[in-house]
């Protein structure tokens, strides 16, 4: 049966509630509810140490919460009943990518994607070749495979991160602040792939400070402040003078209306 877009954006695939994570005295996630469709992009914004990063950790468990209740495949467990095999479906569901690349600096770009396949996926090295060469290729990089990470530009070594997350075939991509340890003059070329990313219909959660991204790619904005979400909505209504004032505060730092 064929769905229509709208139909599968009402498919969840992940869904939490009531996540909530401390540091000794310092509570970083409060009671944070959360969930995600199929085909979804949704940004998360706020200010510095608001618990964006936490969340985004916490959807697939990088980061334990000491409270809060996971949803998959119809199956919900509280976090101190969380089994092995829901963790591992978890993981296997989402792909990671990070602020600061996460390569091995000592493999080269083609070796960075095919060792977590062989290794973790028990692909064979030459399935695992194909695949990787698949994925360097929708990210730009099929000339690059034989490089080494310190031999590329900050915006190639993300590329190489975003298809490394890729090539384990997840459901969903989580990348947290993929842009913002690049020189300006590179951030384009990453935000132009999670935009052909999104245009394939791929579900993903993106902690992002590029205000003029988040409003064009994401269906949805998640505003979050001290360790809660303040707001969330379509990008019309958050950028928008009928936004919360908090939201309208945080929003008037980024020079929005200007390009
Ligand atoms: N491992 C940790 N140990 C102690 N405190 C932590 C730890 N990780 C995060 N925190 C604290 O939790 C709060 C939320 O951190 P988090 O990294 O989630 O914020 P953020 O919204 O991602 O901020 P930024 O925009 O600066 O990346 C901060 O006050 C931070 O100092
Ligand atoms: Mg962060």
């Amino acid at each position: 049966m064929l769905y229509e877009s709208n139909d599968l954006k009402s498919v969840p695939i992940l869904k939490v509630t009531g996540l909530t994570k401390r540091y000794g005295q310092l509570t970083v996630l409060d009671q944070v509810d959360f969930e995600l469709s199929k085909g979804e992009v949704v940004a998360i914004i706020g200010p510095s140490g608001s618990g964006k990063s936490t969340l985004i950790k916490s959807l697939n468990l990088l980061v334990k919460p000491d409270a809060g209740t996971y949803e998959i495949e119809g199956t919900s467990l509280t976090i101190q009943k969380i089994t092995k095999a829901f963790q591992k479906s978890l993981v296997e569901k989402t792909g990671m990518v990070f602020q600061n690349f996460g390569l091995f600096s000592h493999l080269t770009v083609l070796k960075n994607l095919t060792l977590p396949l062989v290794k973790a996926k028990g692909l064979s090295e030459k399935e695992a070749d194909h695949r990787a060469k698949n994925v360097l290729q929708q990210v730009g990089l099929e000339d690059k495979l034989a490089s080494f990470p310190h031999q590329l530009s900050g915006g190639q070594q993300q590329r190489v991160g975003i298809a490394r997350a890729l090539a384990l075939e997840p459901e969903v991509l989580l990348l947290d602040e993929p842009t913002s340890a690049l020189d300006p003059e590179r951030v384009g070329e990453v935000l132009e792939v999670i935009k052909a990313l999104s245009r394939q219909g791929f579900t993903m959660v993106v902690v992002t400070h590029e205000m003029q991204f988040a409003k064009k790619v994401a269906d949805r904005i998640v505003f979050m402040d001290e360790g809660k979400i303040i707001t969330q909505g379509a990008p019309e209504t958050i950028f928008s003078n009928h936004a919360p004032e908090r939201v309208k505060q945080f929003l008037n730092r980024f020079n929005l209306y200007t390009i």
